[in-house]
């Protein structure tokens, strides 16, 4: 097996793009998909605020670092879930990311910020753990950047992500989801832009960036997760890759620029449909946001 690039010993095969790669040509390829995402959907400009929203795990961590060598300004925001062991492990990771490449870490802790986490806070809601969990770091993510004066948000969503959303979306039509499926989301109404810088890399690209580049990242999956119907469409998808390599590639990206714009107009009317949240100013169909609810409904019970 030797690189594309230069015809040395490679280190790992990307069947997707039929090629394989020693260590430097390997990252520079991470690098080079990263630059092309934001450059082609306008995700970043050179002097912006940006703030990465990392889990702990390797995709995040492996976009924090992306970010950071190619000049950007960017710090990590870190949401304490109060998931048990699993919190604490990848806390730790972040933490220890932060501190090997002397970046700034804004961390916000659930149970103390807002008096409930995420196991407790989705029974006294009744939500699904995921559902809760979704729903109170968006709203984290937009505090925390409105709060800091970040430009921008990114998550850790790589191309395995993007596609398995795609493909529930697809399952059922949801046509108003299909048309918010963008890897950028404008800023607006005080609400921070929105990107996805690694939705042309898989998740094992990123997890070979991070023992190539020696970051520690937590391997479990969340607890909470297991059964999880996106995890079988992930499933489903490997499948489909294992005999035909490029097929996740082709079905996002062929989405993105052949179908996601004939969606867009359906969640814009859901959008204009929206109102403030009268209690924490998030747009909302009517009164107090989903989170707001939840969060009052957590305090009673945890309380009682
Ligand atoms: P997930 O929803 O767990 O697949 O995570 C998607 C993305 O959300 C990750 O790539 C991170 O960018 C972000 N994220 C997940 N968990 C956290 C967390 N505890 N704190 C901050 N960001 C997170
Ligand atoms: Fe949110 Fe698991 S990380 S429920
Ligand atoms: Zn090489
Ligand atoms: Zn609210």
């Amino acid at each position: 097996m030797k690189c594309r690039v230069c015809r040395e010993p490679a280190i790992i095969d990307v069947r997707r793009q039929n090629a394989n790669y020693c260590t430097e040509h390997f990252l520079r390829m991470c690098r080079d998909q990263v630059t092309k995402a934001i450059e082609r959907h306008d995700m970043l400009s050179p002097g912006d605020a940006v703030l990465v929203a990392v889990s702990g795990g390797k995709d995040s961590l492996a976009l924090w670092d992306l970010l950071l060598d190619l000049g950007y300004r960017a710090d990590g925001l870190y949401i304490g879930l109060g998931i048990g062991e699993y919190s604490d492990a990848s806390g730790a990771c972040a933490r220890a990311f932060a501190e090997a490449r002397d970046a700034t870490l804004v961390e916000v802790d659930l149970r103390t910020r807002y008096g409930f986490d995420i196991p407790n806070g989705a029974k006294a809601a009744r939500r699904a753990p995921c559902s809760a969990c979704g729903l109170a770091k968006r709203h984290v993510f937009d505090e925390a950047a409105r709060l800091g004066g970040y430009d921008v948000v990114v998550t850790g969503h790589n191309l395995d992500d993007e596609a398995a959303v795609l493909f529930g979306n697809v399952l059922r039509w949801q046509t108003e989801y299909l048309g918010r499926q963008q890897p950028v989301l404008p800023a607006r109404d005080g609400f921070p832009k929105k990107a996805k810088p690694l939705i042309r890399l898989g998740e094992r690209e990123m997890a070979a960036y991070c023992v190539v580049r020696g970051i520690d990242y937590i391997v479990e999956e969340c607890p909470m997760a297991a059964g999880n119907r996106h995890l079988g469409y992930k499933e489903a998808l490997n499948q489909l890759e294992a005999t035909s390599p490029g097929t996740k590639f082709a079905f996002y990206h062929e989405f993105l620029d052949k179908a996601a714009e004939r969606f867009v107009g359906e969640a814009d009317d859901a959008r204009e449909a929206l109102v403030a949240c009268d209690s924490c100013g998030a747009p909302t169909p009517s009164g107090t946001c989903a989170f707001c609810r939840l969060t009052a409904r957590a305090q009673v019970e945890i309380r009682a």
